[in-house]
């Protein structure tokens, strides 16, 4: 069985997006292989945060996932900063990680030119510390996104510079999980063809979002005057709402408004509505799940330490060996 790892950013609610995108695919891998998720709350300190932020950031995505249907009996969901050996393991590896590689990672020279005031050495040991997140449980697979090609990269160059350096096959090479065709790209609702937080309030669509916030959001999508002649190719605003609706609606309902726009009698309100109806039927078992479990701190804190316990039982081992093979012998 092959031992799968991927680290969730701790951004706060869940969108669309991320629901099509890494989280459907955590939900389906969990059923076959021995998951490892957890919440990088480390990694998230490169950027400050407020005890209370990073708190309710991490809650957040923790009931969100638990919601959508991450099962913490099937797969192994921790914290980061709960598995101490993570910490350890990142310093070993900073032993051996080098300024220049680790200065021409694309994305250090993109936060150090977007903070230039806070161009720390956990945004430069960013990639260390996930390849230890990754090594420590001596992961084959890791399910992440285009984004994170190089991260991964600098993963298998780190496990491999260690089992050479110490003659040793230890860490397996970890490898992409790409799910290609598989993956649902969902559109934001302000004409732009991604769906994410930073793009503003109104993009995105949270699975948390109250029916009234979703028809607000939807009924704001951009839209034109309509096509003007059968055949006409769709502009990309337009584009983004069919997708959203082949996302959220039944085929029949697809069917229905991509005819009227062929014909040309598309009435971008009507469609909307249908959207936001379909949007808010589709979020509703998560609205449900993810309000009780923000209540229930005993469960999620059962969650938590179960996850920890799973995590430490093979972080722990992999340690123990890491420390013999580098040297450190007791008297
Ligand atoms: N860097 C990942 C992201 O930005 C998060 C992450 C941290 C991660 N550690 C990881 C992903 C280990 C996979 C494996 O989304």
């Amino acid at each position: 069985m092959d031992i799968v790892v991927s680290g969730i950013r701790p951004t706060g609610n869940l969108h669309l997006g991320n629901y099509f995108g890494a989280l459907r695919n955590f939900i389906k891998m969990q059923e076959e292989n021995q998951c490892f998720f957890f919440i990088a709350d480390y990694h998230s300190l490169t950027t400050h945060p407020t005890p209370a932020d990073l708190h309710g950031n991490v809650k957040s995505v923790l009931v969100d996932y638990l919601a959508a249907g991450l099962d913490p009996e099937k797969a192994t969901l921790y914290l980061q900063s709960d598995l101490p050996e993570t910490a350890e393991l990142y310093l070993f590896l900073n032993m051996n990680a080098y300024l220049g590689e680790l200065e021409r990672v694309t994305s250090f020279k993109d936060k150090a030119r977007t903070q230039p005031d806070n161009i720390n050495a956990g945004l430069l040991t960013y990639p260390t510390l996930m390849a230890a997140d990754i090594i420590i449980h001596k992961a084959h697979k890791v399910p992440v996104g285009k984004d994170q090609e190089q991260h991964l990269e600098m993963t298998r160059t780190f496990a491999n510079r260690f089992n050479r350096l110490y003659k040793t096959e230890y860490f397996p090479e970890p490898v992409a999980y790409n799910f290609g065709e598989q993956l649902i790209k969902i559109p934001g609702l302000d004409g732009s063809t991604k769906m994410g937080k930073s793009e503003g309030e109104g993009n995105a669509i949270f699975l948390n979002d109250d029916p009234s916030v979703i028809r607000k959001k939807v009924m704001k999508a951009v839209t034109d005057s309509g096509p003007t002649e059968p055949g006409q190719p769709k502009p990309q605003p337009i584009e983004n709402l069919f997708n959203l609706m082949k996302a959220l609606s039944k085929p029949e309902t697809l069917r229905f408004f991509e005819e009227a726009y062929d014909q040309c009698n598309i009435r971008y309100g009507d469609m909307k509505k249908q959207l936001a109806e379909d949007a808010i039927a589709f979020t509703e078992p998560f609205r449900e799940k993810i309000e009780s479990l923000r209540s229930n701190d005993e469960y999620l804190r059962k969650v938590a330490l179960m996850g920890k316990e799973k995590a430490h039982e093979s972080a722990a081992k992999t340690i123990r060996e890491v420390r013999e093979i580098i040297g450190f012998k007791p008297f």
